[in-house]
C-alpha cells in the first residue's frame, strides 16, 4: 500500500513539473507579452522626427542576444533564476514603487509575472530569428 501511495506521489509531482516547464510559449505568451508592456521604451534606436531615440538605459530587448548583453550598467537576466534577474525583480515591485516597469501604463498582472518568472526559470526560450519591434 505504502508504494502504491509513493508511486502515484511521484506520477502526481512528475506530472506538474512537467506542465509548468510545458506551459511557456515564446511566441503564444513571451513575445506578445513583451510587445504590449516593454519593447517600446527598449527597443532597438530609431528616429523620431530629427532625434534618434535610443533605448531606455541602454537596455535593448528586441532579440535574445541584446537581452543577454543587459543594460549600460547590468545584467538583466540570470538565466534559470527570474528571482535574481532585474528583468524579472523590476517587473514585480509594488505598483506605486518609483522602479516598477513597466513605469507608465499598468503593472504586469499575476500571470504575466508568472509567464516572465517561468520564462527565466526554463531557459529563456527565445523562437530562432524573432525581432521584437516596437508599435508606433
Ligand atoms: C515607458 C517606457 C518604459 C517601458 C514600457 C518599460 N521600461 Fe524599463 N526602463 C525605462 C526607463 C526610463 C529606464 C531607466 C530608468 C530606470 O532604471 O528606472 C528603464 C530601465 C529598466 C531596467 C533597468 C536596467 C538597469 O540596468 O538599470 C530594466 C531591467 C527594465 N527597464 C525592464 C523593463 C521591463 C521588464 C519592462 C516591461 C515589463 C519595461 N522595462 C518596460 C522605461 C521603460
Amino acid at each position: 500500500m505504502k508504494k502504491l501511495i509513493a508511486a502515484i506521489a511521484c506520477g502526481i509531482v512528475f506530472t506538474a513539473s512537467s506542465t509548468i516547464n510545458a506551459a511557456v510559449d515564446f511566441d503564444k505568451q513571451v513575445k506578445p507579452l513583451l510587445e504590449a508592456k516593454c519593447i517600446n521604451c527598449h527597443a532597438a534606436p530609431y528616429k523620431s522626427g530629427s532625434r534618434t531615440k535610443k533605448p531606455k538605459a541602454g537596455l535593448r530587448i528586441d532579440t535574445r542576444e541584446n537581452l543577454l548583453k543587459g543594460s549600460d550598467d547590468n545584467k538583466v537576466i540570470k538565466i534559470g533564476d527570474a528571482g535574481k534577474s532585474l528583468f524579472y525583480q523590476r517587473s514585480i515591485l509594488p505598483a506605486d514603487h518609483d522602479d516598477i516597469m513597466p513605469p507608465k501604463g499598468d503593472p504586469l498582472n499575476k500571470v504575466e509575472l508568472s509567464v516572465l518568472k517561468d520564462w527565466i526559470d526554463s531557459g529563456l526560450k527565445w523562437t530562432d530569428g524573432v525581432v521584437l519591434k516596437r508599435k508606433e
